[in-house]
């Protein structure tokens, strides 16, 4: 198994939500970039089910939903032999892990965290000690496993500065333990805008349902999503900082295709919209076409998607007391 035996790679770790809805935006954005970077990194990737719980969760619902992201990035092209694809509580050394790096994480550096504060105010009714402690057990997922590079979108920076924070204050205090963690942001993941509000980011929270494109959306959805998108007052099919609907457009036609920008401003010049949104919905049906498809199939084979799990919490559980037995010795506690 490559990640346990080649130590010349660097360590990629990515923990995702379990919400079961990726988005196109997700998808060109980072996840197509994915099954490139496992040929080149060890690859883990950690379904996070215990940071879904700090906010109050459908049990079923997030039993299916872990699942279902699980086989869409199987279904994005992540193979199980090469990537490390696991459940987060199948690993008790996260909780594990979390709890002796609360013991060294100060209570104001977390407070100063602005997702719990937006969180906060968001479930005003439910400000549980989780929620608070939520980037501390994200550290511990990065952590844990030597990670080199951590890919996250924008709005995760401040988790990792936390991260890096903990384990140099760690490694200071116990000698080298941690590998300091990078923020990866894909050179060239492309960040895709809301449909509906292009100045806004493609985000499956939107209030306006037309506003991102889901990978498991029928094609008529995705047709009628596109055909409806907003785009600029004149009609000219070109990039523009005073068009950022069209200039989305554009840019999603081209990830999806694989042509150009400047090839795509050829091929509808002189054209108007009406030309331009539906082949743009075409080019995404049929880009997103396969893996739904691949994905659907996975859901229906659970021994499968078991078997996949299983061995994944397998070796990320190998690799992952090698770093906490260490964290236990240095900190004192008494060799089990
Ligand atoms: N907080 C991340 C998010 O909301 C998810 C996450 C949990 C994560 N643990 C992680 C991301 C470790 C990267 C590394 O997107």
């Amino acid at each position: 198994m490559s990640v346990m035996s080649d130590n010349q790679k660097k360590t990629i770790f990515s923990g995702v939500q379990p919400s079961g809805k990726l988005t196109l935006g997700n998808y060109l954005g980072a996840i197509k970039n994915f099954p490139l970077l496992q040929e080149e990194y060890n690859c883990i990737y950690c379904v996070v089910d215990m940071h879904a719980i700090t906010v109050r969760q459908d049990p079923a619902a997030l039993r299916r939903q872990t699942l279902e992201v699980l086989a869409q990035y199987i279904a994005c092209g992540l193979d199980p032999e090469k990537s490390v694809l696991f459940i987060q509580s199948h690993v008790p050394a996260h909780a594990e892990l979390g709890w002796v790096l609360n013991c060294y994480t100060m209570f104001g550096e977390a407070s100063r965290m602005t997702q719990f504060k937006d969180k906060s105010a968001k479930h005003a009714d439910n400000v549980n000690v989780g929620l608070f402690d939520y980037p501390v057990l994200m550290a511990a997922d990065i952590l844990l496993y030597q990670t080199d590079m951590v890919p996250v979108g924008v709005d995760q920076l401040q988790h990792i500065e936390l991260a890096r924070n903990i384990a140099q204050r760690f490694n200071g205090v116990y000698s080298d333990t941690f590998v300091m963690p990078e923020p990866y942001i894909p050179k060239t993941g492309a960040k895709i805008m809301s449909l509906a509000d292009p100045t806004r980011k493609m985000s499956k929270s939107d209030e306006n349902a037309n506003g991102f494109v889901l990978l498991m959306d029928k094609p008529e959805d995705i047709m009628r999503k596109f055909k409806r998108a907003v785009t600029d007052s004149d009609s000219r099919i070109i990039v523009s900082e005073d068009k950022p609907g069209v200039s989305n457009l554009i840019s999603i036609y081209a990830l999806a295709t694989g042509k150009t920008i400047e090839q795509v401003q050829e091929e509808f010049q002189g054209k108007g919209y009406g030309d331009f949104k539906p082949a743009v919905g075409e080019a995404v049906v049929e880009l997103l076409r396969p893996i739904r498809e691949k994905t659907e199939d996975l859901l229906k084979n659970k021994d499968y998607l078991e078997q996949v799990y299983r061995e994944g919490a397998q070796k990320a559980g190998y690799l992952a007391r090698k770093t906490l037995d260490k964290v236990y010795r240095k900190v004192g506690f008494v060799k089990r």
